[in-house]
């Protein structure tokens, strides 16, 4: 990670300043206020998708006021011998889901193949419920048909780093989002 004046530089491509770690906690706020009103009632169980939730769920639960429990699963892709699309196999989970109401914490929902993926394993768990929280969208990518129904903030096609979203691996620690520099 190399910064020049403002602009991030992770292997070969430059980023610069998107959204500030400001900006980001307001939206993480406004989503935790929302789970605290309308699960008030209930004891849901926070399963966070690893590795690039990591920095929004240690933001989002220490603003909730609520009953529940805090996990954390992994999707490991497998590509097939053939080259016939992508499985992906749920790891890390050790609570047994049944009856539970699960809310799942994105840091990004882009096509939404991941989240369509891994709603239906865990509806084929026998879960209670399943809700979406997605801190960034991206709408006009989005192919899915799992609802989201928590979004922090929509953003556009480009591709973005920090706060937990990686280019190859780096720039999960940024604590402010970057966008990348478009090469002309
Ligand atoms: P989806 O399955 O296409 O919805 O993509 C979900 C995953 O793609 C996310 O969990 C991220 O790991 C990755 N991803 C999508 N957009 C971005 C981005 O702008 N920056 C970094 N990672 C991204
Ligand atoms: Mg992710």
């Amino acid at each position: 990670m190399e910064f020049q004046r403002n602009t991030v530089k992770l292997h070969n491509k430059y980023f610069k300043p998107f959204i500030s770690d400001k900006e980001i906690h307001k939206a993480v706020v406004a989503i935790a206020e929302k789970l605290n009103n309308d699960f008030a009632s209930k004891t849901p169980i926070l399963l966070g998708v690893l590795n690039g939730c990591f920095m929004f769920a240690s933001d989002l639960v220490k603003e909730l006021n609520i009953s529940c429990e805090v996990s954390f699963v992994k999707l490991a892709s497998y590509k097939g011998t053939q080259s016939t699309g992508e499985i992906k196999s749920l790891i890390g989970l050790n609570e047994n889901l049944k009856g539970r109401d699960v809310i799942i914490l994105e840091d990004i929902v882009d096509t939404g193949h991941t989240i369509d993926n891994l709603s239906a394993q865990l509806h084929a768990l026998g879960v209670n419920s399943v809700t979406v929280v997605a801190f960034l969208f991206k709408p006009n990518a989005y192919r899915g048909s799992t609802i989201i129904n928590y979004t922090g903030i929509e953003v556009g096609n480009e591709f973005l780093v920090g706060y937990g979203l990686d280019y190859d691996g780096l720039g999960r620690n940024l604590k402010d989002l970057y966008i990348i520099i478009d090469e002309v």
